[in-house]
């Protein structure tokens, strides 16, 4: 730091595109001259051995300093290898799974010469009309934090210097997940409450597994665009939190800050960004052409931007850069690591986790092998392209496995496959009808895929109407009518309105956008080599209408109730009942459980002390299978309205047939802690209620005191 001027410090602070467009325009700039000329810290959009060397070697070569860049990119659910969507990865409720996915993205982007990647995305959304929830890990701030901590140190393994680890960045902070209706790029109206309880404790665990970085929103938090706030960066973020990483803007949210209307011009936005304590600008060059006015003016001081180039370079120094700024482009390990067979196979076992039995009537799955014929229906199971779903760019979609591949794959030789595309949920029209029902005659079965397609979801991807395509539920409804059993697969990458296909579909999976492997592991579990374990990380609404809908409710000053004559009374809605289509945490297995004896091992204690609870669990049925075992609590009387039970603990059990096992949680005293009413965290005395069950509607229930 001694050794630099105030241009080379800011060069620092400024992000780059290297050409590989994710952002809103082109470049306008001579990318080759502004790394010569030291204004480069980071380039983002580049990837791979020879362009990541080509590029560093020209910071080497003509910067006076000789201080590397460091290489960013959106990896977000695998690299070369493909893994399932976030959200769908969430399902799996498997943190160590989530954990080694994590590891093999981190390997393989490393090996393709980056030191960093743009995730997790740790928002938490309740409104499925947002795109983006298919980045997330759900509704549940607990499971997001645990699934938060799992993928960040998945990505930075326990040592940066390795050429195998790369940065996280926790995003976006803060609030992005709640843009209002669900549209892209909105507004928020978020509570310091809502903030503190829901929004917040994801980002919170990323920091405390070691997040190197940490992103800005693109949205405002009361009135203020988060790459301006103060409150969440400086005061939140690195003073209550004591992050020591840095943060980066999102593309262009400093510049954006001038058509929020809180910024007069790029300059003043700048100003406003640095003195906030966001540390690098992701390509809004707002750093790049103002902070050296700013600092002469008086209006940014040296200190601030000292204190930022400080927390980049030692990012740099952690990723041993400065030692061999080349360490992580090697073409060497990139071949040899890339798709390779360890990584097809995680990608497999993963996807397989993430898959969620919603419904299964007269144990319609799983399916023999030896089944003589089979019609597979629909767009998207023939397609490789949607198998790995947005936020993919460096997947080679030509190589992921379809879900009819998968299926011909895994069955008998003798069993015929029929595939006809059915409908195509972008179109209104039924591409093959006749076909359809004339090969229905010919088949034992019908598979059908229904939903999205992979690119509704991601970025800029809000929907108003979530509902499935009436032209699918035209041909569903055809096919049911030839009287074939028929068993639907979902294909979406955020809660979709399904009703009709809920009630009507036997057999129904959701197997949302699950990477290179997926018509594999789809096929797994059709076929039963695989007992389907996953659990909805987010509630399914019945209508659009109930949107926001989550298990985590309030019980108000008039909860809705059950009357005498079976019907909901106070709060209700009028046209549909208040419960979701599929609550949160729900998912069903080729066997079943049962809970028993939940018990609190001392039902009167003190504040902090931890309180142990313990649950039984039975495979009731005839085959093992695993169990996602879920700890709930309500505290009963607060200082400020909680909601009627909050998820505290969860695990992953396996049973055999008729096996019981007894599952022990250990609520802390950060579990059984609220932000009162004068928004200090602390528990207070009372009555908790503790629950347990397989999913967040089902559940047993006893009590505990705390004095
Ligand atoms: C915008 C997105 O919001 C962010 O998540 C992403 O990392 C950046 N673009 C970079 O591509």
């Amino acid at each position: 730091m001694r050794l630099m001027n105030i241009d080379e410090k800011i060069g620092q602070l400024n992000q780059l595109s290297s050409g590989v467009a994710t952002g809103p325009e082109g470049e306008k700039y001579d990318l080759v001259k502004e790394i010569k000329g030291g204004h480069v810290g980071s380039l983002l959009n580049i990837y791979g051995a020879d362009s990541t060397y080509k590029y560093q070697k020209i910071a080497m070569e003509n910067t006076r300093l000789k201080i590397p860049m460091i290489f960013g990119y959106d990896v977000i659910h695998g690299a070369r290898t493909s893994f399932p969507i976030p959200l769908g990865e969430a399902a799996s409720w498997d943190l160590q799974a989530m954990e080694l996915s994590a590891r093999i993205t981190a390997i393989e982007s490393a090996a393709l010469g980056l030191h960093w990647t743009f995730a997790p995305m740790v928002d938490i959304c309740r409104d499925p009309r947002w795109g983006r929830i298919m980045e997330g890990a759900g509704e549940d701030p607990y499971l997001g934090a645990q699934i938060a901590k799992a993928r960040v140190k998945g990505l930075q393994g326990k040592d940066l210097a390795q050429n195998n680890t790369i940065l996280a960045c926790a995003k976006h902070f803060a609030g992005y997940g709640a843009v209002e209706a669900g549209r892209e790029y909105n507004t928020t109206t978020i509570s310091i409450r809502h903030l503190r309880e829901t929004i917040l404790p994801p980002f919170k665990a990323a920091v405390e597994a070691g997040a190197a970085t940490v992103m800005n929103a693109f949205n405002d938090v009361d009135g203020i665009p988060a790459s301006a706030s103060k409150f969440l960066v400086t005061d939140v973020l690195k003073k209550e939190w004591g992050f020591k990483g840095f943060t980066i803007s999102d593309w262009n949210s400093i510049g954006e800050m001038v058509s929020w209307g809180t910024s007069r011009d790029a300059a003043e936005a700048a100003q406003q960004a640095m003195n906030a304590g966001s540390d690098m600008d992701m390509c809004a060059f707002a750093y790049r052409n103002h902070l050296k006015q700013l600092v002469k003016e008086g209006k940014v001081l040296q200190s601030q931007i000292d204190e930022s180039v400080g927390r980049i370079l030692k990012m740099k120094f952690a990723l041993g850069l400065f030692e061999d700024p080349f360490r992580y482009s090697n073409a060497a390990r990139e071949k040899e690591l890339l798709f390779s067979k360890p990584h097809l196979e995680a990608a497999r076992e993963v996807a397989k986790k993430s898959i969620v039995l919603l419904k299964n009537e007269k144990q319609l799955l799983p399916l023999s092998k030896k089944v003589k014929s089979i019609l597979v229906v629909g767009e998207v199971a023939n397609s490789k392209w949607d198998m790995s779903s947005t936020w993919a760019g460096m997947v080679e979609t030509k190589d992921n496995v379809t879900i009819l591949e998968g299926i011909k794959a895994k069955v008998d030789k003798g069993t015929k496959v029929y595939y006809t595309q059915g409908a195509d949920p972008k179109d209104d029209k039924i591409l093959s009808l006749d076909t359809a029902i004339m090969l229905t005659k010919k088949c034992e079965v019908i598979i059908m895929t229904m939903g999205e397609r992979a690119w509704w979801v991601g970025e800029n991807n809000s929907f108003a109407n979530i509902e499935i395509r009436k032209n699918e539920l035209a041909l569903m409804n055809a096919l049911l009518k030839t009287g074939k059993p028929l068993i639907v697969l979902l294909t979406n990458g955020r809660p979709i309105i399904m009703s009709e296909v809920a009630e009507k579909a036997p057999a129904i999976l959701e197997t949302w956008w699950l990477g290179s492997m997926a018509g594999h592991a789809i096929a797994d579990v059709l076929f039963g080599d695989y007992n389907p374990s996953g659990k909805l990380p987010v509630t399914f609404p019945r209508t659009a209408g109930q949107i926001p809908l989550y298990y985590a409710q309030k019980n108000t000053g008039r909860p809705a109730m059950t009357t005498s004559d079976g019907k909901y009374d106070g709060g209700i809605y009028r046209d549909v009942v208040n419960t979701p289509l599929y609550p949160f945490g729900y998912g069903l297995s080729y066997t079943t459980f049962s809970y028993e004896e939940i018990k609190v091992l001392s039902d009167s204690t003190n504040i902090g002390t931890p309180i142990n609870v313990t649950v039984k669990v039975r495979n009731t049925g005839k085959i093992a299978g695993e169990e996602v075992v879920q700890l709930y609590i309500r505290d009963m009387v607060t200082s400020a309205t909680q909601p009627i039970k909050v998820l505290k603990g969860f695990k992953k059990v396996m049973l055999g047939p008729n096996e019981s096992k007894v599952i022990s949680f250990t609520l802390t005293l950060e579990d059984l802690s609220i932000w009162d009413k004068d928004m200090v965290f602390r528990q207070e005395p009372g009555e908790f209620k503790v629950m347990a069950g397989g999913n967040s509607d089902k559940l047993i229930m006893t009590s505990f005191y705390v004095k």
